[in-house]
């Protein structure tokens, strides 16, 4: 077996394509999770004949990202070179978490046990796109998915442009908004409020700010901090030894806050929110120019993710696995998710078999993701709560408010696939001869 650790002094090997011609695969969307399974794609010898992204070219979207070791050692193993990720991202080996009102540190962690890296969204999916292409797998940009045809063996999708694409499986890494949950799965885009949105910043600071006592605190060397405090918490990280600084406060939402990635924030509103924070975060934040209101959703966990007749349409990614903020796990899981799918393809042997695929798949990642979604949500329940009904002299047991995912990251999602998969293939193919899917959560009331 490819082992993680070593992986940068053994030679990196593809495998060989496991069916003859191998299979061919089309990726919908060329985000971290289109590029992702595009890689694990070709590392098991299936042949990507094209990433397809809407837009005409990628700018410097968003703001932080984790990507945790449970995605890295996968990446690793598909012969992507891990050191780009890790030099281009925060450096701090650890992070604090702070009492609201004065700072005082509750709890100290190292890096790993959030994200592993944590980088500018941007700028990983820069070196993700640079993976990509670097096998020789076009990236199409302009192309807009407008329709899918879910036929046997060869479903299709149609462009805007009316150019029509067959391949043997299709995976839709569409994102959040997915059009393929609506289209593919006939499912309902509902997002769900969380009850909080985020007003997100991220700005190079300027000589100013950088020579202001009371603003550079945080601007010497790199750093990660949380304040904590009933519920509300900010984020603060930099990156480039302090040279670019981010900031994200999460506060209650009162539902007027459309979901988008880029609709501007009120910066009177933020300066009222951080009023008593601890002032060697507030001055930094109550002087940025602008920021963003990010309004955090949830997706119901869907009861399918595989369309229903030619079952070689997947999802994979934000659009049947999205994460809150808190999780840092939403482009972990879905290289975690791109492994799987691609395994499981390796495994069955025959063409007409690509549907077993598709159905173990579905059924090994939905546990797992449901089981970092959940991490996400449980922290900040206690970040937000742990502060609540206590006068500021109560000592705080740093266990309540640590990160905990760590036991997410020793999991092996490719390894785990091939242990279950004599198991999960023998359910999928008696579900099968019995005629019915089971789903993989029973659909909630509409
Ligand atoms: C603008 C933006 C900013 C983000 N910022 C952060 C952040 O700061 N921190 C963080 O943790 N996470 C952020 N995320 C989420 C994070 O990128 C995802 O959780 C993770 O990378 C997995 O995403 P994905 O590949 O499934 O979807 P996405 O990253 O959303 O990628 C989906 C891709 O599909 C393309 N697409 C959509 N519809 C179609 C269509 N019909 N036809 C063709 N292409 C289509 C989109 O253009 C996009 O490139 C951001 C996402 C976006 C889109
Ligand atoms: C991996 O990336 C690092 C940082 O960019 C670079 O210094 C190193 O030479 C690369 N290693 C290989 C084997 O290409």
């Amino acid at each position: 077996m490819d082992s993680t650790g070593d992986s940068e002094k053994q030679p990196y090997q593809r495998l060989l394509p496991p069916h003859d011609p191998p299979l061919r695969v089309i990726i919908v969307g060329a985000g971290l999770g289109g590029c992702a399974a595009a890689v694990a794609m070709h590392h098991h010898g299936h042949e990507v004949v094209a990433v397809l992204d809407k837009v005409r070219s990628f700018n410097r979207l968003g703001d932080s990202l984790g990507l945790g070791e449970n995605a890295y050692k996968l990446l690793a193993r598909w012969g992507c070179n891990i050191t780009e990720i890790q030099s281009i991202g925060n450096q701090a080996p650890t992070m604090k978490i702070r009492r609201w009102h004065d700072g005082k540190v509750l709890a100290e962690q190292p890096l790993m046990d959030m994200a592993g890296y944590i980088g500018h969204r941007g700028d990983y999916h820069d070196i993700f796109l640079k993976w990509v292409r670097e096998r020789g797998i076009p990236i199409r940009m302009g192309c807009d998915v407008v329709a899918y045809a879910d036929s046997d063996p060869c479903p299709s999708l149609t462009l805007a442009s009316g150019e029509t694409l067959a391949a043997d499986v299709i995976v839709a890494c569409d994102g959040i908004k997915s059009l393929a949950r609506h289209l593919v799965l006939g499912a309902r885009d509902d997002p769900v409020s969380s009850g909080y949105a985020c007003f997100r910043a991220y700005f190079k600071p300027s000589d100013e700010m950088r020579a202001d006592p009371a603003r550079n605190a945080l601007l010497g060397e790199d750093s990660v901090n949380f304040w904590i405090g009933p519920d509300t918490h900010v984020v603060q990280n930099t990156l480039r030894g302090g040279r670019e600084f981010n900031w994200i406060l999460t506060h209650k939402d009162d539902g007027d806050v459309p979901e988008s990635w880029f609709q501007p924030g009120n910066m009177d509103e933020v300066r009222r929110l951080v009023s008593d924070v601890d002032p060697a975060i507030r001055e930094a934040i109550k002087s940025t120019e602008k920021c963003l209101d990010w309004k955090i959703c949830y997706r119901k966990p869907l009861p399918t993710w595989v369309s229903p007749r030619s079952h070689r349409i997947a999802l994979l990614g934000d659009s049947c696995h999205a994460h809150l903020p808190t999780s840092a796990q939403g482009a972990s899981q879905a290289v975690e998710s791109a492994g799987v799918l691609a395994v499981c393809l390796s495994l069955v042997g025959r063409r007409d078999e690509v549907k077993v695929a598709t159905r173990a798949y579905e059924k090994l990642r939905f546990p797992r993701t449901r089981v970092s979604q959940t991490h996400g949500e449980d922290l900040r329940d206690r970040w937000h709560n742990v502060l609540k009904n206590v006068d500021g002299i109560v000592e705080i047991d740093p266990e309540m408010v640590k990160i905990k995912n760590r036991p997410l990251y020793a999991f092996d999602a490719e390894q785990d696939a091939r242990e279950k998969w004599q198991q999960v293939s023998q359910v999928v193919r008696a579900e099968f001869s019995n005629g019915r899917i089971e789903p993989l959560i029973e659909a909630t009331g509409v």
